[in-house]
């Protein structure tokens, strides 16, 4: 049987580039779909070439040509790089004046240097060889190749047959810009105008969701919390016009990666047979940071952007009065100047009780999720979430609120048939401290709390379930 061609469009993966959860999720699917397909399908990666890419990869890359392609009006320079990783192909995009930047957003021309990584999608497939039966682009920084797919290139050969799919990481990102640079910019026409057309603006997130053949998102609770407009961030109609084509597919963790039995990153290595290696590891933690080395304080983590659908905001009202009690707190993350200057002046009052770490780093992420014993992640609104699958893993009990895929993954100790942490609903800071005080309460418990630690280690989080739904998804579509 001809192996059926998936090629992944996103604009970073593990472990070449990353800012968050996306860079998780395609650094981990593909491998997942091929080995769950059983070498039925073929799933390769197409992203950017960053200057930030780490030189050990970098030494890998193998150079397949050196082009020119337009981008409206540009010319501009094209690389493109291959590179083997974990048996995926990854394809790399290549142009320094667009991707060597400090960051991997953020720039004043985001709209433009992710229009040519679309347009450079698109020139690419004759030159790979490789015309895939579904392109899967992820979020609106990859939202034009869909476009493009149907506006301009499915009636030319090759082309013709390519199918696609589209998955919100995040609506909040929607990738929003003036109408003025339809054209100038994403080199598109005015006919093409009413499908990126939305509340009088380009809305590319909505361009793709109209022109895919499935829209996916990362949760089943989210697909459906996105049709209301508390959710949406503005696009339930188009969401609800569309929802014959929407699923929600619950993300999984790359189990091997965040392994706390063989994990080079953690102070101790630990299992579910073994879980005393975890004290070894909040001892160092407590020690690195500068907190108490105290065994029996509650370790509270939290590992997040600090934007506002996270819930920080319930974190910071109830900060104080969580801090009254023996515990200790650590933050890690970086994102809205009020929420890390909050953050900034807590650990300064609370000196050996708070630790603010205003970065994002992945090495120090998994010394804290193995050293901690308890994360919080109080989100507003949450998409999928993939800290609290991390957390678990490392014997970090999550208190979560009921969201997204927060509420796919995680139920309340009290539920009927059990449950894998502690949970609440509404959004408060009241029931934010509730929790914080039930879990408390129960860490006091040892016996009864290692039952949980184990209990919430032995959750299968891994790509395995949803990378068969993800399979029957592009069955589906190619049928
Ligand atoms: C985004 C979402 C997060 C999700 C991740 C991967 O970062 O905010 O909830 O887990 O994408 O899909």
């Amino acid at each position: 049987m001809r192996k059926k061609k998936i090629l992944f469009v996103a604009s970073e993966a593990v472990p070449f580039a990353s800012s968050g959860g996306l860079g998780d999720v395609i650094g981990s699917l593909p491998a997942a779909l091929q080995n769950a397909s059983s070498g039925e399908m073929d799933v390769r990666v197409i992203m950017p070439l960053y200057g930030s890419m780490k030189d050990e990869h970098r030494a890998k890359l193998t150079k397949l040509c050196d082009t020119y392609i337009n981008l409206s009006w540009r010319r501009q320079y094209l690389g493109i790089y291959l590179l083997n990783h974990n048996g995926v192909t990854y394809y790399f995009l290549d142009n320094e004046y667009y991707f060597k930047r400090p960051t991997l957003y953020g720039s004043f021309d985001d709209g433009e240097r992710y229009a040519f990584f679309c347009k450079a999608v698109m020139e690419s497939l004759p030159i790979i060889e490789f015309f895939p039966d579904v392109l899967h682009a992820h979020d609106w920084q990859s939202a034009l190749t869909v476009i493009y797919l149907r506006q301009r290139y499915a009636w030319m050969d090759g082309y013709k047959n390519i199918k696609s799919v589209f998955t919100i990481h995040n609506i909040a990102y929607q990738g929003v810009f003036g109408h003025e640079i339809l054209g100038d910019v994403f080199d598109l026409s005015p006919e093409d105008r009413g499908v990126v057309d939305y509340n009088g603006a380009i809305n590319l997130m909505k361009g793709a969701i109209v022109c895919a053949n499935t829209v996916s998102t990362v949760s089943p609770t989210y697909a459906m919390e996105i049709l209301s407009p508390r959710f949406s961030n503005g696009l339930h109609h188009v969401l609800e016009q569309n929802k014959g084509k929407l699923r929600g597919i619950l993300n999984g963790i790359d189990v091997d990666y965040y392994n706390p039995s063989n994990d080079t990153e953690v102070f101790a290595n630990f299992g579910i047979g073994d879980i005393e290696g975890k004290a070894k590891n909040k001892k160092e933690l407590q020690k690195m940071l500068g907190l108490a080395e105290s065994p029996d304080t509650p370790l509270i983590a939290i590992i997040s952007r600090l934007t506002g659908h996270k819930g920080i905001d319930l974190v910071m009202a109830a900060a104080e009065e969580i801090l009254r009690d023996d515990v200790q707190l650590i933050i890690l993350g970086q994102g809205d100047y009020a929420y890390e200057d909050f953050f900034w002046h807590l650990a300064d009052n609370h000196k050996g009780k708070v630790s603010t770490l205003l970065m994002y780093n992945k090495d120090v992420s998994k010394k804290i999720y193995a050293g901690a014993d308890i994360f919080l992640m109080p989100s507003k609104s949450e998409p999928c979430g993939l800290a609290q699958m991390i957390a678990s893993r490392y014997g970090t009990v999550p208190i979560v609120r009921e969201t997204g895929g927060l509420y796919d993954s995680i139920k309340d100790i009290g539920w009927v048939d059990g449950g894998n942490g502690f949970t609440f609903a509404p959004y408060s800071e009241v029931e934010l401290l509730n929790s914080v005080k039930r879990a408390c309460g129960l860490y006091a418990q040892k016996e009864t709390w290692n039952a949980l630690v184990k209990k919430v280690m032995s959750v299968d989080f891994s790509w395995d379930k949803s990378a068969l739904t993800y399979i029957s998804m592009y069955n589906d579509i190619l049928a």
